[in-house]
């Protein structure tokens, strides 16, 4: 590995990371999504040339750089998309908030696919619109939780819907949905007049050999009726930029989106559209390609670790992103874990992981890990919760 993935950062500095200043200095962090890696040569030396520069005047999205994020779904997907399809937005959380306020109401609410990435329950909380989980069905083998579509449940709640907001890969679940699943969401979705919005924030996080399509490269009837969310931030590992895409291939949709974001006044930061264009121009996938193998490694080791150490607890084996999900159920009943494990870890362990509850109702036995970080660090968590439960 030429990239040093293994060395532990310091970013205790108090300025410099919610993730490591949130809780006390005793606590070992494993929550929020982002990783204990720096990113990438070529985007830090973008950024350095610009402070070197120093002046750091108003940006807009270039033409340029539309090009490129259209010319990198062309690479990956073999996804022919036009550059004045692509709309820079703050952010993912701000791209799929602003498509439920251009296209959602409180008569036809969001359809989610519950337990999944917090901030998709706050669309409700925030405009008031209504929500409607379409819960996954959990399997278990031997200690390994997949989880799979309840086609009866979100074909009803699609029926309510005026958005369906997809999330994959899947946040927490690391699942990639396979196309036949995919065909038959959007087929759902269309019969019902529900616009797609996927959110694919996570899909060049791929572990392992695995790959990912583009929802909307599935058909053209399939693109016009859907916005896919992407951005550079979670792969390179540059979340606080807050620049992100939304690639809009229907006209009449792009123009609604672009003047809720208009209205809205969400201007991206100039350091954010320097950074994806960096990001997204190729330089970066050598790094990117030890990184997915160091996190493929990572994975193997939580879930080799749980079986041979915590076999009472269920973990998913994600094929794509650094989170995993963990079960604690077992543990409960026994009695060996009082209260959530959420909270049983950070007051015995110090170890701070994402609770379970924030992903959807009935999720309180489980927990979030984010093992996007070095291996010492991972072990130490891990090790810190087998001896909580000695
Ligand atoms: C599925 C998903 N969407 C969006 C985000 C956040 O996106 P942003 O920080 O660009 O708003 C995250 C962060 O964890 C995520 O997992």
């Amino acid at each position: 590995m030429s990239f040093k993935f293994d060395q532990v950062p310091n970013r205790r500095n108090p300025q410099r990371s919610n993730k490591w200043n949130y809780y006390p200095k005793d606590v070992l962090p494993m929550w929020v999504a982002d990783m204990d890696f720096p990113a990438p040569k070529p985007i830090l030396a973008t950024l350095h040339k610009a402070v070197d520069h120093g002046v750091l005047g108003y940006e807009l999205p270039s033409q340029a750089l539309k090009e490129t994020v259209a010319a990198r779904m062309d690479k990956l997907y073999r996804w022919k998309v036009k550059p004045e399809a692509v709309v820079a937005v703050t952010g993912i959380v701000s791209g799929f908030t602003v498509a439920a306020r251009a296209f959602a109401s409180p008569e036809r609410g969001v359809l989610i696919q519950t337990p999944v990435y917090n901030e998709f329950h706050e669309v409700k909380n925030n405009l008031g619109i209504p929500q409607l989980d379409a819960p996954l069905i959990q399997k278990v083998t031997g200690n390994i939780l997949s989880y799979e579509i309840d086609w009866a449940v979100f074909e009803t709640q699609a029926r309510k819907a005026g958005m369906f907001l997809l999330c994959n890969p899947h946040n927490p679940l690391g699942i990639i949905f396979s196309r036949k699943d995919l065909l038959k969401m959007a087929e759902i979705c269309i019969a019902n007049d529900v616009l797609i919005v996927s959110d694919e924030i996570h899909s060049e996080l791929l572990l392992d050999d695995n790959k990912h399509t583009p929802l909307a490269k599935l058909s053209t009837e399939i693109a016009n009726h859907t916005i896919t969310l992407i951005a550079p931030s979670k792969t390179f590992n540059v979340p606080g930029l807050f620049c992100g895409f939304a690639i809009v291939p229907n006209q009449e949709l792009r123009e609604r989106y672009e003047k809720e974001v208009h209205h809205m006044r969400l201007h991206v930061s100039s350091m954010g559209l320097f950074a994806a264009q960096a990001a997204f121009s190729g330089r970066c996938d050598g790094w990117l390609e030890e990184l997915r193998e160091y996190l493929s490694a990572n994975r193997d080791f939580l879930v080799n670790y749980l079986a041979e150490y915590l076999p009472e607890v269920r973990v998913t084996f994600p094929s794509a992103t650094y989170l995993a999900w963990l079960d604690f159920s077992k543990l409960i009943e026994s009695g060996r874990i009082t209260g959530t494990p959420f909270q049983y870890f950070l007051e015995n362990a110090k170890v701070a992981f994402s609770d379970g509850k924030i992903f959807g109702a009935g999720y309180e036995n489980f927990v979030r890990l984010n093992f996007g970080c070095p291996r010492a660090t991972l072990e130490k968590g891990l090790e810190r919760v087998r001896k909580s439960l000695a």
